[in-house]
Order: C-alpha cells, then sequence, then structure tokens
C-alpha cells in the first residue's frame, strides 16, 4: 500500500516535469475535444454565480481553430502524457450557470482522474448517476456548487477516490439559514464510504446526515482530513476518530453531538478539532495534552464545564483557541502562557473566577483576546494588555474586575480595533486613548468616570468609531458638538450620566449610519434637535431627561424607526399621530410628559400596524378612547404561541474596506407597578401591551379592545371612563395584567372575565362597580385591594357578604387593607415576579444596546438567533475553517 503510494508520488512528479519542460505535447483525442466543447456549450456564463474575486471562466478561452485545436493546452485540462486522454478538469469558479444530468457530455471524458466543479451554480441538479462512467477518479470536488437531491450510490463505486469534496451545497438565498440541499440517507453514510477506503479527505458539511458517525471510519488509516460541518450528526463522537493514525483535521461543527469527550490519544496527528455548536457534556479531558500538534482547537457553544486542564499548556503550536460560551468554572490554568503562538484566544461567556494569570503577558503573538461575562476579579495592571503590541481586540467586559491603567512604559500603546472594558472600575477615560486612530468599538459602560468628557476623545478615531457607550458613568456638563465629529457612527450610547444643557443640534445628522442614539437618564433640557431625511436610526430613547417643547415633527423621516422612547420628559404636544408613517414602529413611549388632547384615528389602515408597545400615561389626553386607533394595531392582534426569544434588532454595516459588522440591539422593561420598578433586560419578541393610565379620557371602554387578542397588559386606570366593563375583554387570552381602576366605572364584573385564566394581577378598585365577584377560582385570589372602593361589589374576597339582599342595594362598608398591599408574600407580588421572569411584561423604558459582531466571529450571530450561521452570506472563502 505504502510502496503504491510511493509509485504513484513518482509517476506524479514526471508527469508535472514532463508537462512543464517537454516541448512535445500530447495531442488531444478529437471525440474528447468535441465532448468539452459540447461540455462547453451546455452553461451559460454568469458572473454572477462566484463571488471569489479570483473567478474568471475557464471555459472561454476553449475554441476549436488551426492553432487552438488541441485541447490538451485548454486551460485547466490536463491530458496523459502517453494515450493523450484527458485526465484532469478543474472547473471551479468558472461561472458556469446551468443543470447538469447524465446526458452530459463530460461523462465521456471516461479517463478523468481529477474532477473539479466546485462554485458554479448547477441549479438544484441532482449529481448525475453517470459519474459511474468516470471509475479512475482519484479527485471529485463538487462542493458549493448548488447540487441537490441524494447523492447517488454511484459515488460509492468510484473506489480510487482518494479526495471527496461535496460539501456546502446549500441554498444561500433562504432566509431559515443554510439549508443543506444534499441528502445522504439511501445509501447513508456507511454504506456510501465502504468502498472509498483510499480516502484521504472527506467532506460533507451542510450534507443532510442525521445519522451517527460510522464506526467503520476507524478503518480509513489513510484519512487526513475529515470535514462534518452542520450534517445533522448525533450520538457520541466515537472514539475510533481520535485513534486515526493521518486525521489531521477534524471538523465536527454544529451537529447534535452528546456525551462527554472521548479520551484523546498521544498517536494523534490532529492539526485542526473544531467540536463547536455541540451538545456535548462534562470536561474537557486531561489527555487533550496529547494534541501537541493542535494549531487549531475550537470548542466554543459546546455544553463543557468543569475546569480547563492543566495539561492545555501542553499545546504549544496551538494559535486559535476557543472556549467561550460553556460552563466552565475555576481559574484559568497560568499554563495558557505557555501557548506563545497563540493568535486568538477566547474564553468569555463562561463562570471563570479568580484573577488573569500574569503568564498572559507571555502572549506576545496575540491579537484577539475575549474575556468577558465571566467571574474573573482581582486588580490588573492594564500594562500587561498594553505591551502586547499586536493586540486589537481586547474585551475584559462583565467581570469584577479593577484595571490599573498608568501610561505605559514600554513604547507607544496598541492600536485597538475593539476594546471592551466595561464594568471595570475605571475612574477616568484611559490616557492612552489618545494615541487610537482605528478604534471601531469603544465600550466603558458602568464604569466611576466623572467630569465632562474630555474634548481629546471625540477627537479619537473620528473617521472609524462605530460604536461608543460610557453610559452608566458619572460624567458631567454639557454635550460638546464635538461629539459629531464622530462621521460613522452607528450607537452613541450616553445613558445613566449626569449630563446637562441642550443636545446639538447636529445630533439629528452627524452620522448617515447612526441606528442607535441612547441618552436616556441624564438631565438634558432644551427640545428634540431635527432628524435629516433618510437616517437609518432604529432606536431612539431621551427618555428620563427634561427635554421640553413638541416632538420635532422630523421623527417621520425616521423610516427604520422600530423604538422611540421619550417617558418622562417636559413635552408639551398632542398626540404624534404622524409616527403612523413608520412602517417598523414597535414601541411608542410618550409616559409623564405634558402630551394632550383627543387622539385621532390613523389616517390609513397602514398606520401603526406593527405598533406592540404603547405607553402614553401620566399625560393629559382627553376623549374617547380611540377605537379607531385601536383597531389599526395588527401586531396585537396576533396570539401566535411560538418559541421564546427575546426581541432584538440587527444593523449590520460594511464600513469600507473593513469587516462587516452587524451590531445587535435588545430591548430591556422596566415594570412600574404601585410605585414598584423593576428591571428586566430582555423582553419576549411577542409581547404587546397598552398603558392608558392617568389621562384623561372618556366614555366607555371601546369593545375592539377584545380583538387585540395578543395582549399581555392593559391599564386603563385613573381616568374617567365609564359605562360597563366589556365582556369582549374575555378574548383577551393571554392577558396577565389587567388593570381598570380609578374610573368611574359601573355595573357588574362579568362572569366571562373568569376565562382570563393567565391572569396575575387584577385591579378594578375605585370604580361604581356593583354586585357580586365572580366566585371564579383566580378572581377570588386577589388580596381584596382589587376590588375596594366600589360600594356595591361584594362577595370574597371583600368582607361583605352578598347575602340574598344584594341585589336589594344594601350598601356593604369599604374595606382599606392597606397591610395587605405592603406584604411581602402577597400573591400580587408573587404573581408579578413569575409574569415579568417569564414573559417580561411591563413598562418599556430603555433599550440596552447589545454585542458587536465582527463577521469573523460568526457564532455570536448564531448564538443568539439560534439559527446557526445565519448570517453567512455568499462570500469568497476566508482562511480560516469556520
Ligand atoms: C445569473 O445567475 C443568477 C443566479 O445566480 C440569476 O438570478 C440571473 O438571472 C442570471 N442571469 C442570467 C443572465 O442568466
Ligand atoms: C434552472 O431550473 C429551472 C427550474 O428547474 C429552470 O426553469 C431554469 O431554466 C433553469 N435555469 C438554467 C439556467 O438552466
Ligand atoms: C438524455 O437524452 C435523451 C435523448 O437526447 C433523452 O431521451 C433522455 O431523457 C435524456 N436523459 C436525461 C436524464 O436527461
Ligand atoms: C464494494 O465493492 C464490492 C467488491 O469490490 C462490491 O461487491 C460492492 O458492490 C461494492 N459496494 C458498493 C456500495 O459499491
Ligand atoms: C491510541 O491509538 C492506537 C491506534 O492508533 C491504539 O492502538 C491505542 O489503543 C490508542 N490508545 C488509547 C489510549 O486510546
Ligand atoms: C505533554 O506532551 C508530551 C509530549 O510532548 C507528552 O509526553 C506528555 O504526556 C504530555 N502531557 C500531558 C499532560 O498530556
Ligand atoms: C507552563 O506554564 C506553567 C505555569 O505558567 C509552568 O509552571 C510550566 O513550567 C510551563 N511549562 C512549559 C512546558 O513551559
Ligand atoms: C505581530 O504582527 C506582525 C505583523 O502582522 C508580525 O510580523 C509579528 O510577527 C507579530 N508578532 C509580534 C510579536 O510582533
Ligand atoms: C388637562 O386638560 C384639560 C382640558 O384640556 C385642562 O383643563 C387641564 O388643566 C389639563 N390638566 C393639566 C394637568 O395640564
Ligand atoms: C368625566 O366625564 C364626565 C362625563 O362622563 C364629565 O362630565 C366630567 O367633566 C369628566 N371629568 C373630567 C375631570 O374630565
Amino acid at each position: 500500500m505504502l510502496k503504491e503510494r510511493f509509485v504513484g508520488l513518482l509517476i506524479f512528479a514526471y508527469f508535472l516535469f514532463t508537462s512543464r519542460f517537454s516541448s512535445a505535447h500530447p495531442l488531444c483525442r478529437a471525440h474528447e475535444r468535441s465532448s468539452l466543447l459540447d461540455f462547453k456549450a451546455s452553461f451559460a456564463i454568469n458572473k454572477s454565480v462566484s463571488s471569489d474575486p479570483s473567478a474568471y471562466s475557464k471555459v472561454a478561452s476553449w475554441a476549436q481553430g488551426r492553432t487552438t485545436s488541441n485541447c490538451c493546452l485548454w486551460d485547466r485540462v490536463e491530458c496523459d502524457e502517453d494515450t493523450g486522454h484527458v485526465i484532469s478538469l478543474d472547473m471551479s469558479s468558472s461561472f458556469l450557470y446551468g443543470n447538469i444530468d447524465s446526458n452530459s457530455s463530460l461523462f465521456k471524458l471516461v479517463h478523468l482522474q481529477r474532477l473539479n466543479l466546485a462554485d458554479n451554480n448547477f441549479n438544484y441538479s441532482q449529481i448525475p448517476t453517470a459519474i459511474s462512467h468516470l471509475p479512475m477518479l482519484t479527485y471529485l470536488n463538487l462542493s458549493y456548487s448548488l447540487f441537490s437531491g441524494q447523492i447517488p450510490s454511484e459515488i460509492s463505486g468510484l473506489s480510487h477516490l482518494s479526495s471527496l469534496d461535496l460539501s456546502r451545497n446549500y441554498d444561500f438565498n433562504s432566509r431559515e439559514g443554510l439549508l443543506g440541499l444534499l441528502e445522504l440517507k439511501r445509501p447513508d453514510f456507511s454504506s456510501l464510504i465502504r468502498n472509498l477506503t483510499n480516502l484521504e479527505e472527506l467532506s460533507l458539511s451542510f450534507v443532510n446526515i442525521s445519522s451517527t458517525v460510522p464506526t467503520s471510519l476507524a478503518n480509513f488509516s489513510s484519512l487526513t482530513s475529515l470535514i462534518l460541518k452542520g450534517c445533522g450528526l448525533k450520538g457520541k463522537l466515537p472514539v475510533e476518530l481520535f485513534q486515526l493514525p493521518s486525521l489531521q483535521i477534524l471538523n465536527v461543527k454544529s451537529n447534535n453531538f452528546f456525551g462527554e469527550l472521548p479520551q484523546f490519544n498521544q498517536t494523534s496527528a490532529l492539526n485542526v478539532l473544531n467540536l463547536a455548536s455541540n451538545s456535548f457534556s462534562g470536561e474537557i479531558p486531561t489527555s487533550i495534552g496529547n494534541l501537541n500538534s493542535l494549531t487549531e482547537f475550537h470548542a466554543y457553544d459546546c455544553g463543557l464545564s468543569g475546569e480547563i486542564p492543566f495539561s492545555i499548556g501542553n499545546l504549544t503550536h496551538l494559535k486559535y483557541l476557543d472556549l467561550s460560551i460553556n460552563n466552565f468554572s475555576g481559574p484559568i490554568p497560568s499554563s495558557i502562557g505557555n501557548l506563545t503562538q497563540l493568535i486568538e484566544l477566547d474564553l468569555d461567556s463562561n463562570h471563570f473566577s479568580g484573577p488573569i494569570p500574569l503568564s498572559f503577558s507571555k502572549l506576545i503573538n496575540l491579537e484577539s483576546l475575549y474575556l468577558f461575562k465571566n467571574e474573573l476579579s482581582g486588580t490588573v495592571d492594564f500594562d500587561m494588555f498594553l505591551r502586547l503590541k499586536n493586540l486589537t481586540v481586547l474585551s475584559l467586559s462583565n467581570n469584577n474586575l479593577s484595571l490599573i491603567i498608568k501610561p505605559s512604559v514600554d513604547g507607544p500603546p496598541p492600536q485597538y480595533i475593539f476594546l471592551g472594558l466595561s464594568f471595570c472600575n475605571l475612574s477616568s477615560f484611559p490616557d492612552f486613548l489618545t494615541h487610537q486612530v482605528r478604534m471601531e468599538n469603544l465600550r466603558l459602560q458602568g464604569n466611576h468616570i466623572g467630569g465632562p468628557i474630555p474634548a481629546w476623545l471625540m477627537n479619537m478615531s473620528t473617521e472609524t468609531l462605530l460604536g461608543i457607550s460610557v453610559a452608566e458613568n458619572s460624567l458631567t456638563g454639557e454635550l460638546s458638538r464635538a461629539i459629531c465629529n464622530f462621521s460613522s457612527l452607528s450607537v452613541l450610547r450616553l445613558s445613566g450620566n449626569k449630563l446637562v444643557g441642550e443636545l446639538p443640534l447636529c445630533l439629528g445628522n452627524f452620522s448617515d449610519s447612526l441606528a442607535a442614539l441612547d441618552l436616556r437618564d441624564n438631565s438634558f433640557s432644551g427640545s428634540i434637535p431635527t432628524f435629516a431625511k433618510g437616517n437609518q436610526l432604529r432606536i431612539i430613547d431621551l427618555s428620563h431627561n427634561q427635554l421640553q417643547g413638541k416632538l420635532p415633527r422630523s421623527l417621520a423621516n425616521c423610516k427604520m424607526l422600530e423604538s422611540l422612547s421619550v417617558e418622562n420628559n417636559q413635552l408639551n404636544d398632542v398626540f404624534p399621530y404622524w409616527l403612523e408613517s413608520l412602517p417598523e414602529l414597535q414601541i411608542l413611549v410618550l409616559g409623564s410628559n405634558k402630551f394632550h388632547g383627543v387622539i385621532k384615528a390613523p389616517q390609513t389602515d397602514l398606520g401603526f400596524v406593527k405598533l406592540r408597545i404603547i405607553v402614553i400615561s401620566y399625560n393629559n389626553f382627553t376623549g374617547m378612547l380611540p377605537s379607531n386607533f385601536i383597531q389599526n394595531l395588527k401586531a396585537m392582534k396576533s396570539s401566535s404561541v411560538g418559541d421564546l426569544r427575546y426581541m432584538e434588532t440587527t444593523y449590520t454595516l460594511r464600513p469600507s474596506g473593513g469587516n462587516e459588522v452587524t451590531f445587535l440591539f435588545g430591548f430591556t422593561i422596566t415594570i412600574t407597578i404601585k410605585g414598584v420598578r423593576r428591571y428586566y433586560p430582555e423582553i419576549n419578541d411577542d409581547l404587546s401591551f397598552i398603558d392608558l393610565s392617568n389621562n384623561n379620557f372618556g366614555g366607555e371602554i371601546p369593545e375592539v379592545l377584545g380583538d387585540l387578542n395578543g395582549l399581555y397588559a392593559l391599564d386603563l386606570s385613573n381616568n374617567n371612563l365609564t359605562g360597563g366593563i366589556p365582556s369582549a375583554l374575555a378574548n383577551l387570552k393571554r392577558l396577565e395584567s389587567l388593570d381598570l381602576s380609578q374610573n368611574k366605572l359601573s355595573g357588574r364584573i362579568p362572569p366571562v372575565l373568569e376565562q382570563l385564566s393567565f391572569l396575575q394581577y387584577f385591579n378594578v378598585s375605585h370604580n361604581n362597580l356593583a354586585g357580586p365577584i365572580p366566585p371564579a377560582n383566580h378572581l377570588m385570589t386577589f388580596g381584596s385591594s382589587s376590588y375596594e372602593g366600589n360600594l356595591g361589589l361584594c362577595g370574597i374576597p371583600l368582607p361583605n357578604k352578598c347575602g340574598n339582599s344584594e341585589a336589594s342595594g344594601l350598601v356593604p362598608l369599604p374595606s382599606f387593607d392597606e397591610e395587605q398591599e405592603d406584604h411581602s408574600g402577597s400573591p400580587f407580588q408573587f404573581g408579578w415576579k413569575v409574569v415579568a421572569m417569564g414573559y417580561g411584561c411591563g413598562f418599556v423604558v430603555g433599550v440596552f444596546i447589545g454585542h458587536v459582531v465582527i463577521t469573523r466571529k460568526s457564532r455570536w450571530f448564531a448564538m443568539t438567533f439560534c439559527v446557526k450561521n445565519l448570517h453567512v452570506k455568499r462570500k469568497p472563502r476566508s482562511k480560516r475553517g469556520n
């Protein structure tokens, strides 16, 4: 066997030599020439098929002519030196577009040994069974070419194959993520490879296999590369894979493997091991230290836990180590400092504790270091990072670290692209920021930085900066118009500071790509600036300031706007019905201002159709509750019960020449009930609620409210509403909170309300209701405070029994049960806790502006969307395997 390969190698070398240097080229066979021309003619040439920058049409130069008729000289065609038969055809990235079937003249080239059709568009053709006419094939590559259907058993007859690549035939137009088009069911994986024992490279990524890995792979002693990404594979990862003596690359990313990792064998030659995005359990075995040829180890989002074994320091060739998004705990082993070749180290989103090992200062080749979202603690002398001159991406955010930043003693600081130092106990802006000229993202949220924003900060990386957050610090003073120097900014977060004065006028038009503007919770005054046409704003949060005047009509220019919050200011305006022209608007929070007047019906049927959360409480709106307006709220009428997802929105931009960056925005809420505010960092995707409380609405509660069957909460309290409680409210099947208190409602509580089985909070106190409280179990479980102040109500839980005279108008005494209300164990509080955790129902006040995803780190995206590889678009192959 070995001998054979050696001889083969010699022949190959000879072939190379002769084909390069001999002047006597083999002459092409006429019938093969016409087969090649027929093959060429059977496709359209379509440049949009490939986005590989080096792609070009290899067949373009093929032609029949006196000087060109020797097809052995054609581009990417090779003939056998002696016989003149075509033995190799490389049509990769050739812009071929069209169907291919068994009639294709390609299959007349029966001497072919190497065939590469990768990166074309075969228009969902099946792999032709006539592939069996090419029995000499040693190399077959049909990847990334839009083949679909079951892989034919004929492939398993190609017993000379040493390299087989059927990967990445997926539909990149699908919004569902990447759906593999090829299937390996009949034959299955095991029978496909049974006779292919010469295989050295096998790639079946995104082939829908959905079985276990055949243990027969253990016999494939020549196998050097096995790539099985996204194949729906399940079961345990066979230990035999780690005993294959030649295996250098093993990639099983994005499958459904479970169970503990096997022991790693000392004889292993593995270079690249990718176990990411599976459902393993248990620890990384100490025997990982045996894999001392490893250069890449990817095990993010894998379900692993326990401590990282010290033996990982044995893997001194490692360049990439990614253990993020697992449940690892304990200290980060100091032995990682021995991995001096490391270029990227990702340990984020685990439970690592203790200090950052000082040995990290030995990682001089490091370019990216992610440690965010752990429980690391202690004081860190930042100088250890300033010495890592190649470090461009560093995130230490969201730990319990205290950074000491002194001027570096050791030359100029590194030029960062991404710097995350949120919640790092900083008390001032680090000096080294002055020298940054290509920063794209700076995060300093949740520190103790006081004083005004220094002028120099607003001259840092003005061209490149995409996102900056200095939220939740103690910044004071006015916001200088120099903030508008950041001409490419997408995200500006200054919330939770003590900034004062008027907003610079330029704020509404300084960056074409501004997507999120978060100035919440400062002391800004004056009016809201004008927003330019064509802006990209998705989130505007100006709440909890002292802004005055009207809402600028230019908000109607924010066509992408999803969330607008101006809660708790001193705005004095009528209802902004003109926002109905914003097709994406989901959240509108106007509470606690001086809005007033009657709410008009929307002008069109399409106004406010996506609105799901509306809070206009604590204003002075008057008139009837607007039935027409309510009728338009289509988003609140859906009651689809899907997976629990959190509401978020993304925004992707590609700065010229830079990496594609995707911002992920989440939405946060604060619930206020009876003066108790609670903050929740995430809200459910289909949460919808209406808060019209504390206004001066009059008239009756409109029946159409009963159509909004997606509603979780409805608060109409503290108005001047009259009439009865409509029975139609019983249609609000998801309702968890209903507050009608402090109105002038009369009549009985409709017994059908007992159908509201999710109701956790119910309040009709202080109205003119009468009659018995419906004896449904859960309506009775609400405390008497839910019913008090209605002179005519009776029955449990009120102290006054209805008796036989309840209809005769006997007036029971009102009850004031303050004690029960404050009781911490009351059903009311318990109820709301449950609601808040499960669904996050309440007043929306803020936004959080989430992670930034750099395309290279595709997994962040995958993780947050629960759809693997959603972001992958058709683009040139990256140098790295994932
Ligand atoms: C080129 O291919 C794309 C699909 O990749 C297709 O949408 C387009 O219509 C094709 N153009 C021509 C001229 O065939
Ligand atoms: C691709 O397939 C579709 C349907 O199968 C067919 O209508 C279309 O003509 C094909 N396109 C090419 C370029 O062969
Ligand atoms: C092959 O071509 C013949 C005639 O040209 C036709 O009858 C047959 O259906 C074709 N087969 C396939 C698989 O396209
Ligand atoms: C494998 O090879 C054996 C003998 O060479 C043959 O009988 C069998 O049909 C082949 N199996 C497949 C799946 O091609
Ligand atoms: C390591 O692999 C060899 C075969 O390559 C095998 O004989 C040996 O039992 C394996 N050792 C362990 C500990 O799995
Ligand atoms: C570390 O690697 C050496 C070989 O370089 C090996 O002998 C040793 O067993 C390994 N240690 C661990 C703990 O895996
Ligand atoms: C690896 O690092 C640890 C602690 O940093 C050290 O004790 C050990 O000697 C190092 N091992 C090698 C092989 O460098
Ligand atoms: C840093 O990066 C440069 C350029 O990419 C490279 O030449 C150098 O080897 C890297 N490592 C160190 C320690 O500078
Ligand atoms: C609310 O509006 C009414 C009538 O429009 C007015 O009389 C009243 O003073 C307003 N109340 C407040 C607090 O502005
Ligand atoms: C409440 O509504 C009644 C009519 O139903 C009206 O007479 C009264 O003035 C309203 N009260 C306020 C404060 O607007």
